[in-house]
């Protein structure tokens, strides 16, 4: 284990790229590997939990290999191609890579094995092989549906319609990725919005997709089965997930001056900034265009004082991976900020809502947790920290209170920084770069 330590830092500047989108990574992968033809990637995120999407994908039969300027060739073996492979997939860290894996194996008749780290084979598998089951896959799974499973897919799959039970975008693109290979149309209804790149990839690679609203309100997105996906060019912007820390940690040192570049500004992604612009921050968008049918901006974000907020739970879909770094923003900030509608944090790499709750209460900020809430009684200055975090494996309680570090009068310090790579590799040198001070925390 790495263990890292964050000292108060001063004000921030510069301007800095990010590393690529992990959702868009790993669907660049997986269609790329159902497409006929060549599929070029650029600026894939070359972090552990999609590298182990490249690996699942090859031992699938399809290529992937990376050219000298970074960009990644995939030539695919298309829908209904791919082959048994010769060994366990073991996914690390990453929910979804295994989720969407499992969503395309459910479509083709061949038997796999996934497996992944004490963090992976914890967390709830049933909302994906429940409906994949419908197809006709058969799952065998350790009790609570938990990984390693065994899979075999349908031999002829069934479409389904599907109302999600959760908000999930893992769940929706899983039925639909299993619906590529089954004939007639493969029906997800979506009553809250989440991230929706699956959608917006399928149609680059060229599948039909229809999305209407029913009479309840609800989304309704309608694949038409057996498409001929064509392998095609992707741009991979900036991941905003990642953009959140540096963002945070600007917004929340005063005198700070950062702009970040080329971040992917996805509207079922963006529920981070709005909120942070709620609490008082200065947010800038600017250079805004669409690149491969996402959107990108550059992001200039100043530091200053931030209040407290009352977060609308209809937002979680938007910023579900933004908790922990809004609540170091919240213990910086003025007053109470109230996230509600967020128990979908206690199965994420860790429980985020217990790790967020004593990393903030061993760094001498006040919380309150509940079931399904967290709030933040805010200091309105630097926070006392001192404290020691356990981050459980999960890349973003690490990187959260490496940030709030820089907010403190004492250092934080993390037991385990190994998990930042999943997702964001040159985390601590980025934020070096820009004026933090977090350094090696061995005693
Ligand atoms: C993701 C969806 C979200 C998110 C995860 C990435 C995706 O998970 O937390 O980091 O790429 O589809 P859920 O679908 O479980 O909400």
């Amino acid at each position: 284990m790495t263990s890292l330590i964050s000292n108060s830092a001063g004000a921030l500047s510069g301007a800095t790229v990010l590393p690529g989108d992990k959702s868009i990574s790993h669907r660049s992968l997986l269609l790329g590997a159902l497409a006929v033809g060549e599929t070029a990637v650029h600026g894939l995120l070359e972090g552990e939990d999609v590298l182990n999407t490249v690996k699942a994908i090859r031992k699938l039969g399809a290529q992937a290999k990376r050219n000298e300027a970074g960009v990644w060739h995939i030539h695919g073996v298309g829908i209904g191609g791919l082959r048994e492979p010769g060994s366990v997939i073991d996914f690390g860290n990453s929910g979804t890579g295994a989720r969407l894996l499992l969503g395309v194996l459910a479509g083709h008749p061949i038997t796999a094995f996934i497996t992944g780290d004490a963090s992976l084979c914890s967390r709830p598998m049933s909302r994906v092989t429940d409906p994949l089951s419908g197809f006709g896959a058969r799952f065998v799974t350790r009790e609570g549906g938990r990984l390693p499973i065994a899979v075999t897919g349908a031999t002829d799959p069934i479409p389904i319609t599907y109302r999600l039970q959760v908000a999930s975008a893992q769940v929706k693109s899983a039925v639909l990725l299993a619906g590529l290979n089954a004939p007639g149309y493969t029906t997800v209804i979506e009553p809250e919005p989440t991230r929706d790149h699956t959608e917006l990839m399928l149609r680059h690679f060229g599948a039909e997709l229809e999305i209407s609203e029913g009479d309840d309100g609800a989304s309704h997105i309608r694949l038409t089965g057996h498409p001929e996906l064509s392998g095609r060019q992707v741009v991979v912007p900036g991941d905003p997930s990642s953009a959140a820390f540096p963002a945070v940690a600007a917004a929340i040192l005063p005198g700070s001056d950062v702009t970040l570049t080329g971040v992917g500004m996805n509207p079922r992604r963006t529920g981070l900034f709005e909120t942070l612009i709620e609490m008082g921050a200065d947010i800038d968008r600017r250079n805004e265009c669409i690149e491969a049918g996402e959107p990108v901006a550059d992001l200039r974000i100043r530091g200053g004082r931030l209040r407290g907020v009352e977060v609308p739970p209809e937002r979680a879909p938007r910023m579900i991976d933004e908790y922990p770094i809004l609540a170091v923003a919240a213990a910086i900030a003025k007053g109470d900020t109230v996230m509600r509608g967020v128990k979908e944090l206690r199965v994420k790499e860790s429980d985020r809502l217990a790790a967020v709750a004593q990393g903030l209460s061993a760094c001498g900020v006040s919380v309150e947790e509940g079931d399904d809430y967290l709030i933040v009684h805010g200091k309105g200055c630097q926070a006392p920290g001192g404290g020691a975090v356990a981050t459980d494996l999960d890349h973003r309680i690490a990187m959260s209170f490496l940030v709030l570090g820089a907010a403190s009068e004492k250092p934080v310090r993390v037991d385990d920084a190994g998990p930042i790579d999943t997702s964001f590799p040159g985390f601590v040198d980025l934020m070096n770069r820009l004026g933090a001070s977090i350094g090696g925390g061995d005693r």
